[in-house]
């Protein structure tokens, strides 16, 4: 399969390439796509070297899938060319989570929503996706009724130039900032721009992405984001409120059986998730698990993911992954 990974040199564009590669993606050649500064740069791919082209040189070499990792209005512009030259692209950005005629996918949760008329597949938010893929199986056993999430954000999730801001602080260094503040040794209460409601858009999309990728508008989600100075992955604190009574055996059984999770939670020999442990892992790490006293039917947990692997990179690809298994790659052309 011919892939164009859009974003190849960005954060999660260089965890996708890595990721394709250690799931042994049948890529039979790689059009690595960045923007106009990173043109003609090389990358390694399994040991072979590619030269990075313009999205219009990418789209004339007719890749069967693209892989989009390349911000919200790169992607506005450039998936619908993609779609319409009828290359399949999965997409990372914002940019089409929220539009009613694009599918929103956490394979683990609802792959089966995928047909070969979807052009451009939009992956979730990375926080979204590890709790999503946490509720799951409990949604199905217990019916939630209610979520309220905080989390703690890796500044990973912000890219490269996040990244450099924190070591950069870190060694004295008067760099570009990312973020309004200082985050070494911070706490900032802000990810991406508040809306009127008073919430930000990340919260926002924690709130209304869950609701689209569980097929369940009744489920309740409240959200504060946060950004703190780690690198390994984001964590969540977890309150969920469900319909029906739980046995707190049974949850843990649930989470254990469920695919891509792994339940790290023995109070006793202080085992727990952190995303140190979390860290290039493409599961999502679920402990902490514990009644809320307060409260009838409800449950408190911590959930911790690699946002750059299942997040971002390894989500896309497992939707790949679907796709070219059920043959849905490339069949159709979007009008
Ligand atoms: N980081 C996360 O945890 C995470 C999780 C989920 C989703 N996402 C989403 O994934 C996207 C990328 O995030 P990131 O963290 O990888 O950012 P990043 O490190 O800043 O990388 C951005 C990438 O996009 C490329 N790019 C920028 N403008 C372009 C254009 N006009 N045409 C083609 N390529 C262009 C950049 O190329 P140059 O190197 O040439 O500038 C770079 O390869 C964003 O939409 C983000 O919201 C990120």
């Amino acid at each position: 399969m011919k892939v164009a990974v859009v974003g190849a040199t960005g954060l999660v564009g260089t965890k996708m390439l890595q990721v394709l590669a250690e799931r042994n993606f049948p890529v039979t050649e790689l059009i690595p796509v960045a923007s106009e500064k990173s043109i003609g740069k090389e990358i390694t791919f399994k040991g072979k070297q590619y030269k990075v082209v313009s999205v219009e040189d990418a789209i004339k070499q007719k890749p069967d899938l693209a892989l989009f990792s390349a911000g919200g209005s790169t992607s506005l512009i450039q998936a619908p060319l993609f779609a319409a030259a009828g290359i399949t692209v999965v997409d990372n950005s914002s940019a089409w989570r929220m539009d009613p005629t694009k599918k929103l996918v956490v394979p683990e949760v609802n792959a089966d929503v995928l047909t070969a008329d979807d052009k451009i597949i939009a992956n979730p938010n990375c926080s979204t996706i590890q709790m999503v893929v946490a509720l799951k199986p409990l949604h199905d056993k217990y019916k939630i009724k209610r979520v309220v999430v905080s989390t703690y954000q890796s500044v990973t999730g912000t890219g490269v130039k996040a990244v450099d801001q924190l070591f950069n602080e870190r060694n004295g260094i008067d760099g570009p900032k990312a973020y309004p503040y200082t985050i070494d040794l911070n706490v900032i209460p802000q990810i991406d721009v508040f809306t009127e409601n008073g919430y930000t858009k990340e919260e926002m999309k924690m709130i209304l992405e869950t609701k689209k990728i569980m097929g369940d508008d009744s489920i309740r989600v409240t959200a504060t984001t946060v950004r703190i100075p780690v690198m390994g992955g984001h964590s969540e604190s977890v309150n969920v409120e469900f319909e029906n009574d739980f046995d707190l055996a049974e949850v843990r059984e649930l989470l254990s059986n469920a695919p891509g999770i792994i339940v790290t939670d023995d109070t006793a020999n202080l085992k727990y998730p952190m995303p140190l442990d979390a860290h290039d892992k493409d599961e999502v790490f679920v402990g902490r698990i514990r009644r809320d006293e307060t409260q009838d039917n409800t449950l408190n947990c911590w959930i911790v993911s690699d946002n750059l692997r299942k997040g971002a990179a390894t989500n896309a690809v497992q939707i790949a992954e679907y796709l070219a298994a059920k043959n849905l790659i490339g069949q159709a052309v979007e009008a």
